[in-house]
């Protein structure tokens, strides 16, 4: 592989991104449920370069025991990346980069699950970067509460996620490796799409209280046409065939749609 060389700039004077995207352009996106035969829920994601994997088990008895919470279950999320993800060999021993990921991806899911149906369970989300171009963690919560989905886990919502970057002075959606690396900054986001409630909210570089309103907004719409990726997702892996028995097609996709994107939050207005 040639050394990666840095870019003379990152957008161009035609207000264009190094792989030709305008600023608020997501990368193309690849959704797929119940991708793994062995776990309860899995589903996969590739957005641009990057391709991960997530696999639900559970909720299903806790070991070591000492984890246990008696008044609801534990949500036990691992990020991990495969050796061969990124440019550099990955060491396979958990880095504390890997460690962190694994709890943001954790909570930024925990206010969406019925984590109290589940007291004293764990409910296991493995997450695998199988190849890494920018955007994992966020990626990687598309994909998880997609098996969560698959797992049958009751939530109140799926949980889309995106980060919102600066480059050259613009701000720009979903940033590409190139773009997270060379560029001023990033802000990783998720959210609850039908409260526009914010479940994850990080920020690397400097911005100014204006770039962060207006990235928290482009996050937010951009969110919202990941959540229309995520249920088409979850339909095209129930949705019954053309000619199957049972329900009459439309008003099974009346009822998906009723169940995925109107769920209430208890005490929301
Ligand atoms: O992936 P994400 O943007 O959520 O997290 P990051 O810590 O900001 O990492 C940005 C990118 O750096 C990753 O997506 C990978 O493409 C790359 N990376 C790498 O090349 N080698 C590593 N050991 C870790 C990250």
């Amino acid at each position: 592989m040639s050394p990666e060389v840095k870019p003379d700039f990152l957008i161009s004077p035609e207000g264009l991104r190094i792989d030709g995207r305008r600023v608020d352009e997501l990368r193309p996106i690849e959704l797929k449920v119940g991708v793994l035969k062995q776990a309860d829920g899995s589903a996969s994601i590739r957005q641009g370069k990057t391709y991960i994997i997530a696999a639900v088990y559970g909720p299903r008895e806790l070991h070591p025991r000492h984890l246990t919470l008696n008044d609801r279950a534990y949500l036990r999320v691992v990020y991990r990346m495969a050796t061969f993800s990124v440019p550099d060999r990955k060491r396979p021993a958990p880095s504390r980069r890997e460690k962190e990921i694994s709890m943001v991806i954790a909570n930024a899911l925990k206010p969406v699950i019925f984590l109290e149906e589940y007291p004293k369970a764990v409910i296991d989300v493995f997450v695998t970067v199988i190849q890494a171009d920018g955007g994992t963690r966020c990626a990687a919560i598309n994909a998880a509460s997609l098996a969560l989905a698959d797992a049958g886990i009751p939530m109140r919502s799926l949980v889309p996620a995106v980060a919102v970057g600066k480059a050259d002075g613009h701000l720009l959606v979903d940033l590409g490796d190139e773009e997270d690396k060379y560029g001023q900054g990033d802000i990783p986001m998720a959210t609850i799409p039908h409260s526009d409630e914010i479940v994850l909210l990080q920020q690397d570089g400097s911005f100014t209280r204006e770039e962060i309103m207006e990235a928290a907004q482009m996050g937010i719409n951009s969110c919202k046409y990941l959540h229309e990726l995520q249920k088409d997702a979850l339909k095209l892996a129930y949705a019954r065939k053309p000619g199957d028995e049972g329900d009459d097609d439309d008003d099974y996709e009346d009822d998906l749609e009723h169940d995925l994107g109107e769920a209430e939050i208890p005490g929301d207005e």
